[in-house]
């Protein structure tokens, strides 16, 4: 049985994460800097919560030989809009911090390591479709940052046999996401209407990026740690929903779960020239043929229907 170390566990992803798990009936370690008690609220009592940096190399490694941690899903990170206005905090963080998991877990004999990468290692000029081999040559501190990640992750693997794996998310929707970052704009329009408020959307109408619900990213977790020793590549491009659908046609989908909500667009130049260079669809079929695993909420339809559900049966936690 897995004992998982989930760093940044109480942010957006970890904690739906770590409710996965623990509803799986695995053991949970949530380590994470500034522990956000509001998205754990149902699952505190059945996870051990530690206060930590991932820079912070004694605690780690106290953290992993008490609870006899022998997986780790590595999601703290700064993301990109704090490490391109703060590169040295981000390059402690997201390159020394990842660094530090890496090996304090190969010191203590951790078997496996899932890594959340990003499309952030595309850079611009890229195909329409994007597979993880077009080439990758990221433009910003985060994207260079994931792309260590991925390629520190696999020369632990091939030195060292902690098996591995990397996922490649465009943009991760879902209630409890924060605000801030420029591919916030999707899940904005359907968390604020579910909020019953209005929202003014910075993008275009044709604006779109690889989504996936947050749901399908922590089963997909779950099913990628379980698989993990017979994985082939490695590193994966993950969306859920094929082609990406454009800021316009979210708005439509909403329309038709709440109504008496005012949805107006108006792009923001930087937000429209930054979310333009990013990639607009994934080719993940390599993840299906490896995994066999296919997202759950690959309609547009279904997926906004459980969100919006879900923020209104649990406002206390998913109210942003
Ligand atoms: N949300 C997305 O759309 C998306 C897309 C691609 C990749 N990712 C990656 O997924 C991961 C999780 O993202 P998220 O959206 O849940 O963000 P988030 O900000 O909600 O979660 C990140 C968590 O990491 C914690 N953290 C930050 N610095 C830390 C440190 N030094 N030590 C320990 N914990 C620290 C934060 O407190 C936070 O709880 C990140 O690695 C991010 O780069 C997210």
């Amino acid at each position: 049985m897995w004992t998982v170390l989930i760093t940044g566990g109480s942010g957006f992803i970890g904690s739906h994460i770590a409710r996965s798990l623990v509803r799986a009936g695995y053991n949970v370690v949530i380590y994470d800097v500034v522990v956000n008690g509001k998205l754990i609220k149902d699952i505190r009592n059945d996870v051990v919560i530690v206060q930590g940096d991932v820079t912070d190399n004694t605690l780690l490694l106290e953290t992993i030989r008490k609870y006899k941690v022998n997986a780790i899903m590595h999601y703290a990170a700064l993301l990109s809009a704090a490490t391109e206005k703060n590169p040295y905090q981000g390059f402690k963080v997201n390159f020394e911090g990842t660094w530090n998991v890496f090996n304090t877990a190969k010191t203590l004999g951790v078997k496996a390591i899932i890594f959340a990468s990003s499309a952030a290692v595309y850079g611009s000029n890229i195909p329409e479709v994007v597979r993880e081999d077009t080439y990758t040559v990221p433009e910003t501190l985060y994207g260079i940052s994931k792309q260590y990640g991925e390629m520190l992750g696999l020369w632990f693997y091939r030195r060292y046999s902690i098996d591995f794996a990397a996922f490649r998310y465009g943009s991760v929707i879902g209630p409890g996401r924060r605000n801030g970052g420029f591919s916030a704009y999707s899940t904005l329009i359907i968390q604020k209407a579910a909020q019953g408020e209005n929202y003014v959307i910075n993008v275009s109408e044709d604006t779109c990026l690889p989504i996936i619900y947050v749901k399908d990213a922590a089963n997909l977790a779950i099913v990628a740690l379980e698989n993990i020793s017979r994985l082939k590549s490695r590193i994966y491009n993950v969306a859920g929903l094929t082609p990406s659908p454009t800021a316009r046609e979210i708005v439509n989908v909403v329309n038709k779960y709440v109504k008496n909500v005012y949805m107006e667009f108006k792009p923001d130049p930087l937000a429209v020239e930054v979310v333009k260079s990013w990639p607009k669809n994934m080719d993940c079929s390599r993840l299906e043929r490896e995994l066999n695993w296919r997202p759950r909420y690959s309609d547009l339809n279904l997926l906004v229907e459980d969100f919006i559900n879900e923020v209104k049966a649990n406002p206390e936690m998913f109210h942003i």
